[in-house]
């Protein structure tokens, strides 16, 4: 244990219970636990606690469009969202739900005391109201025509098109995306938090003179200038009925916005786990604590973070974060992942496909540096990196040292020669890499293992072991060199296990076998002995990837609620009966079945993505409705000449539509 021990308290945001997690969560997931693990291998006292955010309007509506009570909902997605942190290795000490009764109890408690303060105000705001779907519809749920530039379709906050920000009242033609009414105005009292009486204290804690410690990035600190020039207005906390949250304990009908308990299910997830721990959350939480605490979030919810969170705290009588990490958005192949192009990728999606959760840890861990700007994971460039850095440099050098030590020294490793300068070496490495990841500059910490990992490489090569062990007066030298080149191997491995927390998990117990996971300062122990190499990791095939994007593209579903059409926007849609002639597997695709379809007057290749949901051979023979005029679309295996109408969530549960007895192949559908 390092002498100034550290206690850390370190939270990832909260992701929301009404969709699975995806690449982009990911990452933010992943540098919360690279800088976790970093942590905890260096002996400090870290606690990571996250939860699901499972409150608010769109997970009401998602649950009602599936027919089910939004606890069931928040269920089922946390049990995904769960087992998703599992097998990406995100080693939270606690995953709890923001529907929980600590956080009923904690928001409750701080709705009290911020009320008692005087920093929660009433009064009556008009507000879009759906008169049909009988709710008041966030901006997002308002589409019209851009006040601007007239652009059709646009959201109730900002156009697509134009970029212009407006508010939802200012739309023309406005429409209720969930029932395509026309919305009206109405009047409601709503509950603010003052947020203006906090500016003073804000200012103090987000522009610290120099001799106090900085809680947010130069970037971020930019923006809150930018924020407090506009003037910190009042918050709106309250949400009328019907909402799926916590009712306002003094204001039957109303409920506390998401945003007002999600960041408190901070605490309340770490509320939960001092029950479990005997852990005492005042130590954590009470002014003064001497507790770090830190939390991971993205770029796009730092004036939540940076502003209403500490303004909350101060107000309800709790300590403030020490820091704000905000990290930018991801990207693929340079653009906003997309269903369309098939790169909006869940994590379950990338496990089925490609596999191993570490080539992701990796390639994220390599591109982030700390700062706001944006993630791009290329996917080719993803697919050489990994092969050629971590298995062409790294888990090679185990695997060529390895074989002259179990054959030749029965796994002895001897070192010829002075030592010292070998540990001071790894002393060095330790100490600047550590540097980066303290940092967050995962990157820079990536690019110093990899030239260590050049460095070993090129010794082991100038050496040319494979002549001195054609020579039996050699044998000292190749012991040494070969010993040299594996405690190099060590050090890579200790370096990057906050990465790669199960191959060099592995290696630390199996193949150096140490019994237990590496800590920081193992890498200064040179190895006395390694157990015979077996396989740490294989190469990727391009090929998976291309197969992960090719099936996501097939895979997206329709949005599930879309303003109105008119008939003839209808009409365009050319549905038909079908009969499903043949079905078939398509090699080297894990969702797709190639299916015949007889459409009375002509048979047509489809490519269906139901395979996880139909044996092929229960399809041949019955009928179906089909989109009979889409685009046909080129694909790896074919070209598909039509769409399937299938309903569910995917996996398992697809439903094929059929029509009754009765209707014929070719038969249109109105
Ligand atoms: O933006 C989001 O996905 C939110 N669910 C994050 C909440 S973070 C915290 F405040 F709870
Ligand atoms: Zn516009």
């Amino acid at each position: 244990m390092p002498e100034n021990k550290r206690r850390l308290l370190v939270t990832s945001a909260l992701p929301y219970a009404n969709g699975p997690i995806h690449l982009g969560h990911l990452l933010e997931y992943v540098q919360t636990d690279v800088w976790v693990r970093f942590q905890r291998m260096r002996g400090h006292d870290v606690h990571y606690v996250c939860a699901d955010d499972t409150h608010g309007t769109p997970v009401m509506l998602r649950a009602e469009s599936e027919g089910i009570p939004p606890e069931a909902l928040i269920e089922r997605i946390y049990a995904e969202h769960r087992r998703d942190f599992a097998d990406f290795h995100i080693s939270v000490d606690n995953y709890h739900s923001t529907h929980s009764i600590e956080n009923r109890q904690l928001s409750e408690e701080i709705y009290r005391r911020l009320k008692a303060g005087g920093h929660i105000v009433a009064r009556t705001i008009r507000q879009a109201y759906d008169p049909v779907k009988h709710l008041f519809l966030p901006d997002r749920f308002i589409k019209g025509e851009c006040p601007r530039c007239g652009a059709a379709d646009q959201y109730g906050d900002a156009c697509e098109s134009c970029g212009a920000t407006y508010s939802p009242t200012d739309l023309k033609n406005p429409v209720s995306v969930l029932s395509g009414a026309p919305p009206v105005e109405r009047e409601s009292e709503h509950l603010f938090f003052r947020l203006g009486d906090f500016e003073d204290g804000l200012r103090k804690w987000l522009f610290p003179d120099i001799t106090d410690v900085r809680h947010v990035q130069a970037e971020a600190a930019n923006k809150l200038d930018e924020w407090f020039a506009a003037g910190l207005r009042d918050w709106d906390i309250s949400r009328d009925a019907p909402y799926f949250g916590f009712e306002i304990p003094d204001a039957p009908g109303k409920f506390f916005y998401v945003w007002l308990d999600a960041p408190i299910g901070y605490m309340a997830s770490f509320s939960n786990h001092c029950a479990k721990t005997g852990l005492r959350f005042e130590d954590f939480w009470a002014p003064g604590s001497a507790v770090e605490l830190y939390h991971f979030i993205g770029k796009d919810i730092l004036y939540f973070h940076a502003l209403f969170w500490p303004a909350v705290l101060e107000g309800a009588g709790y300590r403030k974060p020490t820091s704000i990490f905000a990290h930018g958005f991801l990207t693929v192949n340079g653009e906003k992942m997309s269903k369309s192009r098939g790169t909006f990728i869940t994590a379950r999606s990338y496990l089925d496909h490609v596999g191993n959760p570490e080539y992701l840890r990796y390639y994220y861990a390599a591109k982030l540096n700390g700062t706001m700007e944006d993630v791009d994971l290329n996917l080719e460039d993803f697919v050489a990196r990994v092969n050629s850095d971590l298995i062409g440099k790294y888990v090679n050098i185990a695997s060529r040292a390895a074989g002259f030590i179990s054959r030749q020294f029965g796994g002895q490793l001897a070192y010829a020669g002075d030592t010292k300068p070998l540990v001071a070496g790894a002393k060095v490495a330790l100490a600047q890499v550590a540097e980066h990841y303290e940092s967050r500059d995962f990157g820079k910490a990536i690019r110093a293992a990899m030239e260590f990992a050049d460095r070993i490489n090129r010794a082991f090569d100038a050496a040319q072991p494979w002549e001195l062990a054609k020579d039996p007066s050699k044998r000292t030298e190749l012991q040494d060199i070969c010993s040299r080149t594996l405690q190099g191997f060590k050090l890579l491995s200790v370096l990057l296990a906050p990465v790669l927390p199960a191959l060099c998990g592995r290696a630390a117990r199996e193949f150096f076998g140490l019994g237990k996971d590496f800590t920081w300062e193992d890498a200064v122990e040179l190895p006395a002995r390694v157990n015979p190499y077996s396989h740490l990791m294989t190469r990727i095939d391009a090929k998976q990837v291309e197969v992960m994007v090719e099936a996501n593209k097939a895979g997206a579903r329709p949005q599930e609620s879309a303003a109105f059409i008119s008939i003839d926007d209808f009409n365009k849609v050319d549905l038909r009966v079908a009969r499903i002639v043949n079905a078939e597997h398509v090699d080297g695709a894990d969702k797709l079945l190639k299916l015949t379809i007889d459409l009375g007057t002509e048979t047509r290749t489809v490519f269906a993505g139901i395979k996880t949901a139909y044996a092929p051979e229960k399809l041949i023979g019955r009928l179906t409705a089909v989109v009979a005029n889409l685009q046909p679309r080129k694909m790896r295996f074919g070209t598909s000449e039509g769409m399937v109408l299938a309903a569910g969530h995917g996996g398992t549960e697809l439903f094929l539509l059929s029509p009754d007895t009765g209707a014929e192949p070719g038969m249109r559908i109105t």
